[in-house]
């Protein structure tokens, strides 16, 4: 699968901490092209189903309630190399050891809130995009 797309969502704290329209300018100045973009609300039954990689984790009641509190920009992305470069513009998980000018060490509140979603691998860009976004819906 090529990998030139990947899947992004600006999270609840990102977006109730007014951040929407910085993190959307650094993705588009760094190179990314917006191939589909909607604000929507996940369901609980949604957050789950989405990050039910992670459902025997300790976190995941947190991040269920988290992901599902309010509106979220989700957004599919294309770029050569996405998923990687995606993965270095957002920074690590934990927001504390996140690199100088990512996204997460500026916006992010905490290991659990850390303001933005990016796909690990081209098959799971693939796999989120479709959650949320027809065929039609990605340009
Ligand atoms: P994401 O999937 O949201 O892009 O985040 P990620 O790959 O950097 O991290 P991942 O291991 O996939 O974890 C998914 C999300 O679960 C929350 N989390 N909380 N409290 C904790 O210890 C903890 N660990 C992870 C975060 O919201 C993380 O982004
Ligand atoms: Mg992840």
């Amino acid at each position: 699968m090529k990998n030139n797309i990947t899947f992004t969502m600006i999270k609840p704290d990102a977006m109730e901490n007014g951040h929407a329209g910085e993190i959307l300018s650094m993705i588009i100045k760094s190179d990314f092209q917006i191939s589909a973009l909607k604000l929507t609300q996940l369901s609980k039954k949604q957050a789950q189903v989405f990050y039910g990689i992670h459902r025997k984790k300790p976190f995941f009641g947190e991040l269920v309630t988290f992901m599902s509190r309010s509106p979220i920009i989700v957004a599919v992305l294309k770029k050569k190399n996405a998923v990687e470069d995606f993965r270095k513009l957002i920074g690590s998980t934990n927001p504390d050891k996140a690199e100088k000018g990512t996204v997460r060490k500026l916006f992010a509140t905490s290991m659990g809130e850390n303001a933005i979603h990016g796909s690990d691998s081209a098959d799971n860009a693939q796999i989120e995009s479709s959650f949320f976004f027809s065929g039609r819906e990605i340009y």
